[in-house]
């Protein structure tokens, strides 16, 4: 995809790669570079061929946070015209997978971007934390409430109010992350996962993901009756046919995503 300024993406077979290009600035988050990542993740998002969305940074960091010097000269009204979070919330929106590979700081908005992503892979030695408090704010796009439902209560109180750092392990402990690899073979983990996904039928992973984020916020019942037409409608499909009669035929399936 062309014309953006502060990323880069491209799609080869069926993943794409979205990469935050500031890195000279740490991959340091403004405004209209959210716009953009936002923006190529709904185009990826409508493209048939693209069945899994890859989520990095260039050079050696994934983000250090909001850009700090677009931000310090703002006031609650500018702020409430700017309406800068419908932005984020569009990321809740997106209905492939998304995966997140990290490496280097992942601080403040640039951990909040990374908990957009379904899953997560850091590079050993990566340092997540929630800086803001330390510049006398908090996090706005998200931290508070993702870092609490993915980690608990305990330990996100802990790490918001100190801004401390926490180690690929630490994050790999709370189920803040999925898996850490050695930094060399971040993209090449990342992609083999990727496929991994695409091999599956691309509806399947879909009407999942819909139904485990509402688990996230639904009661037990409601979400059980949400999972069941999620269930119900994937019988509709052609690779419910394909992938149950692959098997009956003992071969391989062609998911076609239909
Ligand atoms: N905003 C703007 N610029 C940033 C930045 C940020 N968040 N983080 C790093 N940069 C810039 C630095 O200013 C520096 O630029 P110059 O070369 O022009 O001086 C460049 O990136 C490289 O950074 P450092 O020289 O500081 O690199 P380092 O390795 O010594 O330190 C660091 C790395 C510990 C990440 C340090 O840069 C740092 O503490 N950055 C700020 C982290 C932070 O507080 N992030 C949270 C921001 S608030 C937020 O995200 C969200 C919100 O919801 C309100």
């Amino acid at each position: 995809m062309n014309g953006f300024e502060f990323i880069e993406s491209t799609v080869t077979g069926n993943i794409a790669v979205i990469e935050l290009n500031r890195p000279r600035q740490l991959n340091s988050l403004n405004r209209k570079m959210v716009g953009e990542i936002i923006t190529a993740m709904e185009t990826f998002d409508r493209e048939e061929i693209v069945r899994t969305i890859v989520l990095t940074g260039k050079g050696r960091s994934f983000s250090a946070g909001a850009d700090i010097d677009e931000m310090r000269g703002d006031d609650p009204i500018s702020l409430e015209l700017l309406n800068q979070f419908a932005d984020w919330d569009r990321f809740s929106l997106i209905k492939k997978p998304i995966i997140g590979a990290v490496k280097g700081f992942v601080l403040g908005g640039g951990f909040e971007l990374a908990l957009c992503c379904d899953i997560l892979i850091a590079a050993s030695g990566t340092e997540f934390s929630f800086p803001e408090a330390s510049l006398g704010v908090m996090p706005g796009a998200g931290g508070t409430q993702r870092l609490t439902k993915l980690a608990g209560r305990t330990k996100a109180l802990e790490w918001l109010w100190t801004g401390e750092r926490i180690s690929a392990e630490t994050a790999l402990k709370h189920g803040v992350i999925n898996k850490i690899v050695a930094p060399e073979l971040l993209m090449e983990e990342t992609l083999k996962f990727a496929n991994r996904l695409a091999e599956q039928p691309p509806l399947s992973l879909r009407l999942i993901k819909d139904s485990v984020n509402k688990a996230v916020d639904y009661p037990l019942y409601e979400g059980m009756q949400y999972e069941r037409k999620n269930f119900y409608l994937l019988f509709a499909s052609q690779d419910q046919k394909e992938g149950m009669n692959a098997f009956i035929e003992k071969r391989r399936p062609d998911f076609h995503g239909k």
